[in-house]
Formats: C-alpha cells, structure tokens, sequence
C-alpha cells in the first residue's frame, strides 16, 4: 500500500504533525512524506495556469506541473496533517490543493458536467489540533472532506482532532494523549 503523508503544521513543534507522525508508524505500507512548508510550492499564477493547461491538452503526465497532482491520485491512502489556523488550516495546504486539482489527473467530468473522482485512496485520514474551540462551521476538515467526496472520489474520510489546547486551565498533554489513542484505534479499524 502506498501511504502519502502530507504535513501541512509549520511550526517544528507542531502536535498535530506528533500525532500523524504516531499514527502512520502504525500502518503498513510504503510512506512516502510530504513535507509542505518546505516543498517551495507555488500558486497558480496566469503563466503556471496557462503552462498546467497545456500539459493537460498535450497529455503530458510526466511534467512536472502535474507532478503533486499525480502523486495525490496514485496513493492508496493519504494522511493529512493540518494545524487550525484561521479557523481552518495553513494557507500551505491551500497551495497544494491548488496543485493536485488537476482535470484529467485527481478528477474529471462526465457529459453531464458531474466532477468524478480519478483519485486510487480508500481512505484520507485528516488530523489536526485547534487552540480554542474549533467553528461550527467545519472550514478545515470539512473542506478537505466535502473535495474528496466532491472530486477527487475517495469513499472514506477520517478526522482525529484534539480542542483548546491553548487554553489556561487545559492540558494539552492529556488532549494529546488522548488524540493518540484516537490515532491508535483508527490504525487498529484501518488494518
Ligand atoms: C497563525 C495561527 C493561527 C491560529 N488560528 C487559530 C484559530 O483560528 N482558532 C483556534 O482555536 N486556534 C488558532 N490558533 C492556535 C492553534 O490552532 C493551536 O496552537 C494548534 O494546536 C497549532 O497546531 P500545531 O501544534 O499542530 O502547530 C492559531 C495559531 C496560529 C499560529
């Protein structure tokens, strides 16, 4: 099995990245990580459109504009590490999704103009930690859920997330004790 690990926590200390860290050590299969704040990805500018759609009509797989796009879709699973940041995640992992949106790559659609997914994941498995309460309105997980179902066509979605961590009066060790075991029986389901 191919696991893609995609660290989307800026901080060297991050406890959601601690948390996927311990989660994928639990499964089986190949890893290969994805460590976004270091990658130098870069948006879609006008020039980097016009160059991806190029690629696309020319069905060049192997440019290198494509390259994330066809990473995503050819793993078997995908782990997600993303730290709540403005009430969803790292503007890091926005980039990425900017990249591995690709039509004819991640997703396609049919004559009725229905997106399908193109992407080989059972399963994406999301994990975050929040310093405060995390909205109501689910932005973070929520979007990346509403793409995999959406889009990219992958059937099951997971979220192990730890609240408040920031708060005076919390313990954040305990919170992320407790995210480990949540961690631990999504690996034990997983196998
Ligand atoms: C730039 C930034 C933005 C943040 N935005 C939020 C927020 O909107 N809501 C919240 O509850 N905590 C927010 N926090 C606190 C983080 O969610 C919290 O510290 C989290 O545990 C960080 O994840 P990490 O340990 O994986 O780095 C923010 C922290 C930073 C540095």
């Amino acid at each position: 099995m191919k696991i893609l690990f995609v660290n989307a926590c800026p901080r060297p200390q991050s406890r959601s990245r601690k948390v996927a860290e311990h989660f994928v050590s639990l499964l089986d299969g190949e890893v290969t990580y994805l460590d976004l704040p270091s990658e130098g990805l870069q948006t879609l500018t006008y020039d980097r459109l016009c160059t991806r759609d190029e690629a696309l009509k020319n069905e060049d797989w192997d440019h290198p504009i494509l390259k994330y796009s066809r990473q995503f879709a050819e793993a078997d699973r995908i782990v997600i590490a993303a730290s709540y940041w403005d009430l969803s995640f790292p503007a890091i992992l926005k980039i990425y999704v900017e990249a591995i949106n690709c039509v004819g790559v991640s997703f396609a659609y049919d004559q009725n103009d229905q997106a399908y997914g193109l992407c080989k994941a059972k399963d994406l498995i999301y994990i975050t930690t929040a310093g405060g309460d995390m909205s109501k309105v689910d932005l973070g997980y929520g979007y990346i859920k509403t793409l995999c179902d959406e889009f990219y066509g992958i059937k099951e979605t997971y979220c192990i997330k730890g609240e408040r961590l920031d708060l005076v009066g919390e313990d954040p060790d305990r919170i992320v004790a407790e995210m480990m075991k949540d961690a631990e029986a999504l690996a034990a389901k997983l196998k």
